[in-house]
């Protein structure tokens, strides 16, 4: 499968939404993608365009194969637990995969030679943060993280940076903001179990495949009194893991980058967007807020656009909701509601 010349790059997580997503980037810039995911919440079906190794990030013995093995020139570290809710019942265990396994892929890293990280993290560092409640996020705002899963960011973020001043690591931090939608081909996009994410389950609650949406709150300090948020593209956030990969950055280094379109939409926005897209509107009520959700994360993008050259090309609401939709009626893989097995094609009247 690997062309002499074509240099490999270990993907953890490379099975799940984001890490599909840019492994088919790599390989269309002539890497190798070589996933390392334990198949927990990713799918065997997504990985296409390198081969898998089967193994959990807290086994160092399996990551320090997997790196002699395939020899990577970089790591690109997706693979962990996301769902918030889930942290907040259950913190040990984020720190135990998020934190103590980003620990076993930094020693691996070192005693193996590989110099090069990108690592997924995430808006959720910033939590409030002290900011007013419509402004625009820099890198350099306060970090309050609302939840452990937050924390466990946070502190690998922390710790990659002391690797790279100690060791001379070069490693880029991507702090997503709201991933969303799906490769254009229909071969890869979101197959969360359980879903938790705002796009797809409003797309299912309109397609009659889900439960109605419920809106967490309407009485926030914004327009129309729901919460904001910065939807990217996954193609765009593909595009951003390439431009950190390959930007020249001395030995050393780490930087931090937010990777959003810098653009806010409401839940109530997302909502119709969907409702338009789908042709009927979507069964919503309006429950009460979630503990820790602030009313706007939106990134400032300027540094993405100085460091790495990077902005979202794709980011918008319709382009992102057009590309869910296709990807949710006919996915090529996934449970629960997705499995085609269980769709009930047509849509709720409301
Ligand atoms: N989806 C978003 O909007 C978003 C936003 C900010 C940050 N992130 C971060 O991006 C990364 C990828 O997110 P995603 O949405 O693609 O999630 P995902 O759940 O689809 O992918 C995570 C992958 O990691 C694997 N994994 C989990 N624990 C593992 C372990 N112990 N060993 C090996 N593999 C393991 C899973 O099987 C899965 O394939 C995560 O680190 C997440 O925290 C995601």
């Amino acid at each position: 499968m690997k062309a002499a010349s074509q240099p490999s790059v270990l993907v953890t997580g490379g099975a799940g939404y984001i890490g599909a997503h840019t492994a088919k980037a790599l390989h269309e810039r002539g890497f190798l993608p070589v996933v390392f995911d334990d198949l927990s919440s990713g799918s065997r079906e997504a990985v296409r365009w390198g081969p898998l190794i089967q193994g959990d990030l807290r086994d160092r013995a399996a990551l320090s194969e997997a790196v002699a093995t395939h020899q990577p020139v970089a790591v690109i570290h997706f693979a962990g637990l996301i769902e918030v809710g889930r942290s907040t019942v259950s913190p040990d265990l984020f720190w135990e995969v998020n934190v103590a396994g980003t620990v076993n892929l930094l020693t691996v890293m070192r005693e193996q030679g590989v110099e090069r990280l990108v690592f997924s993290s995430s808006a959720a560092v910033y939590g409030q943060g002290g900011r007013g409640p419509l402004e625009t996020i820099a890198e350099t705002a306060d970090k309050a993280p609302a939840s452990p899963y937050g924390d466990t960011k946070l502190a690998a973020e922390w710790m990659i940076a002391a690797q790279c001043r100690a060791h001379g690591l070069t490693a880029v931090a991507l702090r997503y903001f709201n991933a969303a939608g799906a490769d254009p081909s229909g071969l890869i996009g979101e197959a969360h179990e359980p879903e938790t994410h705002l796009i797809p389950l409003a797309i299912a609650a309109a397609l009659g495949d889900g439960k109605p949406l419920t809106v967490f709150g309407h009485d926030f300090d914004t327009p129309d009194g729901a919460c904001l948020r910065d939807y990217v593209h996954v193609t765009d956030l593909a595009a951003a893991h390439l431009a950190a990969l390959t930007v020249d950055l001395p030995a050393g280094a780490f930087e931090a980058v937010n990777v959003g379109s810098g653009r806010g939409h409401s839940v109530l926005q997302v909502v119709e967007a969907v409702g338009r897209a789908v042709g009927v509107p979507v069964p919503h009520a309006i429950g009460p807020r979630r503990a820790g959700d602030p009313p706007s994360l939106v990134a400032d993008p300027r540094r993405a656009r100085e460091l790495l050259g990077w902005a979202a090309q794709h980011s918008a609401l319709d382009e992102i909701v057009a590309d869910a939709l296709r990807w949710e009626r006919e996915p090529a893989y996934g449970a629960g509601h997705r499995d085609p097995a269980n769709r009930r094609r047509s849509p709720t009247p409301v």
